[in-house]
């Protein structure tokens, strides 16, 4: 393939997000993926970083950030605020397809798709719908409680309420057996979530989780092994291996996610029924979502009864070298520079 052939890439990392750092190191193994002997041939690669003020960068610098050259931090909390001017300092005619490696609210939610929608590029991953149902846990249970799809007992909390703050506790205690989990619909990487062992915490749990959104869903917590499976494809999904993630912790919180080593099982160590329920299940409910291109799909499999049920649905994984959505393709046959040109194509 000759220079005029190639497929200028347009990886975007940062964002505006509390998952920020590990989109940094996300966007790293993707830009390193796509400049591998054999995709080289076909791609070229533009990078452009934002901030966490939102504020983005032209692809001079941003490489600079992206090699560790420059450090991002100079870039952010220090800086005065300013007029930000979205894609002021790009030149969108270099770019023929858009990598959005951007964790979490603004990146994952259908944000950034409506706006590189509006550049009239294709981009890599789900659109607007799939992404923001993708992200708002209480769209997405309520589409999946209509299709029978199975998950845990949840209660929903749409708004932010102080004044019904006893009568909501009690209709929580009513409905659900503790231990609780209570989450802010839209977040990431467990963030504003709370395990709750009794009623006179739930207060605190849900202020919390209001910190971060006024939609708050509250589940029944159950004794579970987390299982794991990616999803790749455009109109035929295809599964990987299921893999299941052992952390030592009580929960799978914000420090067990990126302060531990944590052991990653792949295949995972449950009978072929299972996996191919798992999988199954798992393109079911990506079709529901309109969930495209890339994903993965997380699972509890309830300890003593072998219940499965759906958790949720990440549209943009975590995808450093030891992230768990490379290592399932890998064990399923794809190396990360396959998977990565794979799901450029399957967008352009
Ligand atoms: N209903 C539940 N029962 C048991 N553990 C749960 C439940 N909900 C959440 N958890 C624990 O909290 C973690 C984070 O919850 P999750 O909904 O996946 O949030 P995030 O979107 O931030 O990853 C899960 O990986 C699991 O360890
Ligand atoms: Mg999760």
């Amino acid at each position: 393939m000759n220079e005029v052939s190639r497929k200028c890439v347009g990886i975007i990392f940062g964002g505006q997000s509390n998952e920020h750092a590990i989109s940094i190191e996300s966007a790293r193994s993707i830009f390193a993926a796509l400049n591998s002997e054999i995709n080289n041939k076909k791609f070229s690669t533009k990078v452009f970083y934002i901030n966490k003020k939102g504020k983005w960068f032209d692809s001079r610098k941003s490489l600079a950030i992206l090699k560790n050259s420059i450090n991002c931090l100079d870039f952010d909390e220090n800086s005065p605020f300013e007029n930000i001017k979205i894609l002021d300092e790009i030149d969108c005619n270099d770019i023929d397809i858009w990598f959005p490696i951007l964790h979490g609210s603004n990146g994952e939610d259908g944000s950034i798709q409506g706006l590189l929608k509006l550049t009239q590029k294709p981009f890599v991953g789900s659109g607007v719908l799939g992404s923001a149902l993708g992200m708002d846990k209480i769209a997405m249970k309520l589409i999946f409680s209509h299709l029978k799809i199975p998950q845990v007992n949840f209660f929903i909390i749409k708004e932010k309420n102080f004044d019904d703050l006893i009568v909501i506790c009690d209709q929580i205690v009513k409905k659900l057996n503790f231990p609780l989990f209570i989450k802010p619909a839209n977040s990431g990487s467990s963030i504003g979530i709370s395990k709750v062992m009794n009623q006179s915490d739930i207060l605190e749990a849900l202020q919390k989780a209001w910190s971060i959104d006024h939609r708050i869903i509250v589940e029944e917590g159950l004794e579970v092994r987390e299982l794991e499976v990616g999803i790749v494809g455009k109109r035929n999904l295809i599964a990987s291996e299921v893999g299941e993630v052992n952390y030592t912790s009580d929960w799978y919180d914000y420090d067990s996610k990126y302060k531990t080593n944590n052991k990653i099982t792949i295949p995972a160590n449950i009978s072929t029924q299972l996996k191919e329920m798992i999988q199954k299940l798992s393109i079911k409910s990506c079709k529901a979502l309109d969930i495209k291109i890339f994903a993965r799909v997380d699972f509890f499999l309830e300890k003593g009864t072998n219940n499965i049920y759906l958790n949720e649905i990440n549209t943009i994984p975590g995808f450093t070298s030891n992230s768990m959505f490379p290592l399932l393709w890998k064990s399923s046959g794809l190396e990360i520079d396959e998977l990565v040109a794979k799901i450029v194509e399957y967008s352009l």
